[in-house]
């Protein structure tokens, strides 16, 4: 996913759209560029790299210029480089654009702009939007991006700037979010608040198919078939501090310390302790309709996929309703069999996830009630579905998920204990599984106050090139987000496996090379554990086991431990996730990785 910003209004341009760059520089790093316009025309700078590298080559270059467009880019269609840098322009340098999408028949429309006489520089499908804006031009630039949007096929939100027109910016929205910042006598656009916050808290949200024409003064906002929208206006409440590193090395270390808040904010106003019940209102599901689920579609992807198989052991073993969880990009594809009795729930802290939101417009088809467990306030996806419930877990900046996830299973427990009490669940029972989860804040922080047991570990295993994490039960799901952890920010090959399943094949791997993460709580599998344990101990293998405080038999099992408080045997993922979050980012700060901007990821994937 890319990140765009524009600005027209009163101050100097070119500071207020690298700040707000900057702000997006998690959403893809691996080039970047400015359209600045200026009285002598448009100025184009764009660089390979990260942001500072454009700084540097604009350092020095005075440019009076009060109305400009910005992009830092997360490849999809030609290699990270200068050409294909954004922003692109068209052949006279009058018209820039900057996009994030994908433009899918940009090879059909290259070959008829080709036959009109359009040169091309770069390998990107973008560079085609700016073309086509070109060839329809007629003295309108609104009407030209309406007239060459009515030809393109995929997504986009795109931001739009000519030297033709000194007061516009230009902004398109198909299934890449694009939001425009409301100023006094100013005004933004950028693909996500973020990068307006220092500026604005009063946005408004573009809808699939607007474009909006944006002055200094004003904005008005049409269809694509130009009928015309009142725009509306929202808040935002996140403020400057939670978007800053507040202290911390990185923004993943900032909220992995977090989630003690975000956790408690995830619950607050949510738990009936004296009915052993919990409060989603914004499921807008009756008990009655609430009752009638007979079947629960949990979609997504990444981190927020490993959250929801959580959900699918939870809420199956909780409510006694069966869960499956799919892939979205699997189940968008795969021709699902719907019932009018399934629920289907979207988990996406981004709320932007291009599978996730097209799984959940696949199911929203076919009539079944759609709900979204999501992070960003005002998403599509929060904003498509049929209702929901927001995490609340603030801006999550580092691109490996941390708190999200952790939020996110506290949601799926929630629904679970809902779901349960209108079934067979009693009042004790969701009070042992609720009360059992207002203390998990509380125990976090014990175990974030252990971190150096953590990081020392991190010191032992830093240069080994695979890791091996094994779970059972419901902590299974926790071994794979170990691993994604693990491979996402150090680059090291990490696998997470069901620990039973390690004789059916990853056993071969087992020696002293092979360092293996066995999550082993005392709960109804935890002898089966042990077990495996032992295999693994049998071939050489180094053992580092996430265990329950008191636990000291396994201390003379395995190589190192990690002890864990004692909970409730369903809510045990919100703690054994903790230390292996802390292991991925020691270790990848040790091999001098970018921790926050890992290399090809992006911190919400807006494409197929
Ligand atoms: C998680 O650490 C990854 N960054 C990635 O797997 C992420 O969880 C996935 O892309 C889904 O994002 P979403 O929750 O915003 O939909």
């Amino acid at each position: 996913m890319c990140g765009i910003v524009g600005y027209v209004g009163e101050k100097q341009a070119l500071p207020v759209l690298l700040s707000g760059l900057k702000r997006l520089e998690y959403r893809g790093y691996d080039s970047a560029g400015v359209a600045l316009v200026t009285d002598d025309g448009l100025r184009i700078t764009k660089q390979v790299g990260k942001i500072k590298v454009l700084e540097q080559a604009l350092d020095g270059h005075k440019i009076d210029c009060r109305h400009g467009i910005a992009h830092t880019r997360w490849a999809t269609h030609g290699e990270p480089n200068q050409v294909n840098a954004h922003p692109h322009y068209d052949t006279a340098a009058e018209i820039a654009l900057v996009h994030n999408g994908i433009v899918e028949n940009y090879r059909t429309l290259k070959e008829f702009l080709s036959q009109k006489g359009f040169v091309f520089r770069s390998d990107t499908d973008t560079e085609v939007l700016t073309h086509l804006i070109r060839f329809n031009y007629k003295g309108d630039l609104t009407e030209a991006v309406r007239d060459a949007l009515s030809q393109v096929e995929g997504t986009y939100g795109i931001a739009v700037v000519s030297s033709l027109h000194p007061n516009e910016v230009i902004a398109a929205r198909m299934g890449s979010p694009l939001v425009i910042g409301h100023g006094d006598d100013e005004n933004f656009v950028a693909s996500d608040v973020s990068a307006m916050l220092e500026y604005t808290n009063r946005v408004v949200y573009l809808e699939d198919g607007e474009i909006a024409t944006v002055t200094n003064s004003e904005y008005t906002i049409t269809t694509i078939q130009n009928v015309e929208i009142t725009p509306r206006i929202s808040e935002i409440s996140w403020s400057l501090d939670m978007i800053e590193k507040s202290g911390y090395d990185h923004f993943m270390l900032k909220e992995i310390h977090e989630q003690p808040t975000t956790l408690r904010n995830a619950m607050r106003g949510r738990i009936n302790y004296e009915e052993g019940i919990s409060r989603l209102n914004g499921l807008n599901l009756q008990y009655d309709e609430l009752r009638r689920i007979k079947r629960i579609i949990i979609s997504a992807c990444g981190t927020s996929w490993h959250a929801g198989l959580i959900g699918e052991y939870l809420i199956e073993e909780v409510a006694r309703v069966p869960v499956e969880i799919e892939y979205a990009s699997e189940f968008r594809y795969r021709s699902p069999i719907f019932d009018d009795s399934s629920v289907f729930f979207a988990i996406s802290q981004s709320g932007e996830t291009a599978d996730t939101l097209a799984a959940m417009r696949e199911a929203k088809k076919h009539g079944v009630t759609s709900l979204g467990i999501v992070n960003v306030v005002g998403s599509t996806i929060a904003r498509e579905s049929n209702g929901g419930v927001y995490i609340h877990a603030g801006p999550e900046i580092g691109v490996a998920s941390t708190k999200a996830f952790t939020s996110q299973v506290t949601l799926l427990a929630l629904i679970g204990t809902l779901l349960g009490r209108m079934r067979h669940l009693s009042v004790q029972q969701g009070q042992e599984l609720l009360g059992a989860l207002q203390e998990i804040p509380g125990q976090i922080e014990q175990i974030l106050a252990r971190e150096d047991v953590v990081k020392e570990i991190a010191g032992e295993y830093c240069n080994n090139d695979n890791f091996l994490y094994l779970g059972r039960g419901i902590n299974f799901p926790v071994a794979l987000e170990g691993a994604l952890k693990l491979k996402e920010i150090s680059y090291i090959h990490a696998e997470g496996y069901p620990a039973a399943e390690m004789k059916h094949g990853p056993i071969a791997l087992i020696d002293e090379n092979m360092p293996v993460v066995v999550i082993a709580m005392k709960d109804p599998v935890y002898d089966k554990v042990m077990s495996n344990i032992a295999e693994v101990r049998a071939r050489n293998g180094r053992v580092i086991a996430i265990a329950t405080e008191g636990d000291t038999e396994i201390a003379e099992r395995v190589n190192h431990v990690i002890y864990l408080p004692e909970t409730h045997r369903l809510l045990t993922p919100l703690l054994s996730v903790i230390p292996l979050q802390l292991l991925a980012y020691h270790i990848a700060v040790m091999r001098g990785c970018h921790v926050d901007q890992p290399r090809n990821l992006a911190k919400s994937v807006t494409v197929e």
